[in-house]
């Protein structure tokens, strides 16, 4: 039994977590139950903190142990597990990711990684008046909704992962966009996974999709793979799905990447700043 409060968002996932203070450790029953709540909600909302970097690795050392991140110019010095996420540009540079005015990629974070991430958790410390949410979409809703026969026919298929591929499709969207370097590039081969995935630890499954890092599905030739995706990405993205989360500074919202999906929403950097810090673990 945890000592905070859980109010389930009116949504088919997500919840508020209400009475915590995650600047201190957790005892033992807290950190457990919060672990069992992630699982549960799969969005955990988490208001008015107030966190150091050394709070936010600890508190993300809960759900495992957080990833260094490849783009190390966001990275936050002395923290290469923390990137740096934000629409503000230092002469004429971005300072973060997600930089552009009209930033929309569904994805899951570190989906072109071989191995798979599980949570991420992203503090708020500069909130835009207007735009700038955050969306998220219950790909495990989704995928249970799924008729028997597209079921049937995703089951068994793969699709190909590719960072390039994003990066060179965002380039042309937003020409301020910082291009991979080529050390950077080989890092990142495009991956194979499951279109379909199951949940180490829930059991449950749950579409694993991204409409701009994905080059196809392996097997399907590329008209039919481009319809199959356009259908999946439009039922999983219908507003029964989706959690929109409107930012205020001191939010820390946690999410299973196993389990959702999120994008970013269009903000106006000449007019609304945002800056958030990201870890993800594995
Ligand atoms: C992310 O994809 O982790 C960040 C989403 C956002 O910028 O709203």
């Amino acid at each position: 039994m945890s000592r905070y409060q859980i109010d389930p968002l009116n949504s088919t996932f997500g919840a508020l977590v209400l009475g915590i203070d995650l600047s201190r450790p957790l005892d033992d029953s807290d950190a457990s139950c919060l672990v069992g709540d992630l699982l549960k909600f799969r969005v955990l909302v988490v208001r008015d903190q107030i966190l150091s970097h050394e709070d936010h690795i600890r508190v993300s050392r809960l759900f495992g142990e957080p990833e260094i991140h490849v783009q190390d110019q966001y990275t936050v010095p002395g923290f290469g597990q923390i990137v740096t996420i934000s629409n503000i540009h230092r002469n004429g540079v971005p300072i973060g990711m997600y930089d552009g005015d009209n930033e929309q990629e569904w994805h899951t974070d570190l989906s072109w990684k071989p191995a798979m991430s599980a949570v991420s958790l992203l503090y708020s410390v500069i909130a835009p008046g207007v735009g700038g949410e955050t969306r998220f979409a219950d790909t495990t809703a989704a995928y249970d909704d799924l008729s028997a026969e597209l079921r049937a026919r995703v089951d068994g298929l793969n699709a190909v992962h590719s960072m390039v591929y994003l990066f060179e499709r965002q380039a042309a969207d937003n020409p301020v966009k910082v291009p991979l370097t080529e050390t950077q590039r080989a890092q990142v081969p495009d991956v194979v996974h499951p279109l379909v995935r199951l949940h180490p630890q829930t059991g449950r499954r749950s579409l694993l999709l991204g409409d701009m890092i994905l080059r196809g599905i392996v097997g399907v030739d590329e008209a039919e793979s481009g319809q199959l995706l356009d259908q999946l990405h439009a039922h999983a993205t219908a507003e029964r799905y989706v959690y929109s989360h409107r930012w205020a500074v001191g939010d820390l919202v946690i999410w299973d990447n196993r389990a959702t999906m999120h994008t970013a929403s269009p903000c106006d950097h000449t007019r609304h700043q945002r800056l958030l810090y990201r870890t993800t673990v594995m």
